[in-house]
């Protein structure tokens, strides 16, 4: 979701409210609808907003010193035959401008939101007991209708929203409610089992009928997929990105094959890893020509090979695009960390493949 930056604008308008079209009414029975009075007096000079004008009764109206019409004489005499001018019921009032309904678009969001408009915590906190009744409740919930608005501020349905604290799972319930796609991160595993997890498989199966869900007709539908995120493969340090210390000896060519999307061989050396007609081929140390040819004979016919080192001779790659053309070779860490962003890329595009790691959630 994004929010407008500097001369952007409001990706949405907000719907009116009963309270805000409660002023406009139709004393007059005008037939083009209900209308506020505007004020027509202004503090901002105006070189041609002094005059006197006459009302129907016969009374005079003027501004003060240091006060002016917010319009010209020739325009309050146009609106006044246009019938656009109100005098008051008896026609001897100070004159107001009449704004109409039909006119007034859709009010842009303003920087304050009133809990009457978008809930409080009380609200929150009351759609999560009646979501997980009995239990402790969450700490910290938001309101649904809060995250309604900012949701609908900020995007159209089909879009994704990321929310990297899922916390009570509000943002993603409310986004799916919305139809928007989602995607939300959670450190804490109690949290996900104890709310996050069963507050959106509830609102998937149509058994939350809180929060937005009546004024949205919310009936349940779609799913979601979980995936349980291993420890980072590499630490910052003062000296650069290292590997981290778990994904070294054995476990460096499964957590590369996890990473890069091939399937685990354990089996298999000199090679470690199949996707499709590539294979993978990881070295805990420095790749020459002739650990090369080695692994490129190790190929079944019409395969290809990514070789993964953490040094890499210079002669490698020209053996590699001599043997094997099609085949590339990869130096751990530097390249896996870009092809890993490139991945994460492509999986928001298209549903992500399963790799041993991940679990299912409830549907996809
Ligand atoms: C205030 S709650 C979030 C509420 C939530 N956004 C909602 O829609 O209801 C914050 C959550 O962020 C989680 N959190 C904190 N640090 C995190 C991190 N680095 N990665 C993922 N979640 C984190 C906390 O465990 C907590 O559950």
């Amino acid at each position: 979701m994004s929010m407008p930056g500097t001369g952007q604008k409001w990706r949405q308008r907000l719907s009116r409210s009963a309270e805000l079209d409660a002023k406009y009414k139709n004393p007059d029975g005008d037939p083009r609808g209900s209308w506020f009075g505007d004020n027509l007096r202004a503090n901002k000079p105006y070189s041609l907003g002094t005059y006197s004008v006459t009302g129907p009764t016969g009374r005079t109206f003027t501004v003060p010193p240091g006060r002016f019409w917010r319009i010209s004489k020739e325009k309050f005499e146009q609106m006044d035959g246009d019938g656009r001018i109100w005098w008051g019921a008896r026609g001897d009032a100070f004159p107001t401008m009449k704004r109409f309904l039909s006119d007034v678009g859709r009010p842009v969001p303003r920087t304050f939101w009133p809990h009457r408009e978008v809930g409080s915590n009380r609200t929150s906190n009351g759609e999560i007991k009646r979501l997980f009744a009995g239990q402790s409740p969450f700490a910290t919930p938001k309101p649904e209708r809060l995250i309604e608005r900012i949701i609908h501020v900020g995007s159209k349905a089909g879009d994704i929203v990321l929310d990297c604290f899922a916390g009570s799972g509000t943002t993603a319930a409310v986004a799916h409610k919305m139809g928007r796609r989602w995607v939300t991160a959670e450190v804490s595993p109690s949290t996900v089992e104890q709310f996050t997890l069963p507050r959106l498989t509830k609102v998937v199966a149509g058994e939350d009928p809180g929060g937005i869900s009546k004024s949205v007709g919310w009936q349940g539908g779609g799913g979601f997929r979980t995936v349980t995120v291993g420890p980072s493969m590499y630490e910052d340090t003062a000296v650069g990105v290292l590997l981290a210390e778990w994904a070294t000896n054995g476990r460096f060519a499964r957590a590369v094959a996890g990473q890069l999307g091939f399937e685990f061989q354990p089996d298999a050396a000199p090679l470690c890893g199949v996707r499709g007609r590539m294979r993978l081929a990881v070295i805990d140390g420095t790749v020459g020509p002739e650990e090369v040819r080695q692994i490129v004979g190790a190929l079944g016919e019409k395969e290809r090979v990514t070789i993964v080192a953490k040094s890499v001779l210079p002669q490698a790659e020209m053996t590699l695009s001599e043997v094997s053309p099609g085949s590339r070779i990869r130096k751990a860490p530097r390249d896996l960390l870009t092809s890993g962003a490139r991945r994460m890329r492509r999986r928001t595009e298209a549903p992500p493949r399963h790799t041993p790691e991940e679990k299912e959630g409830s549907g996809t």
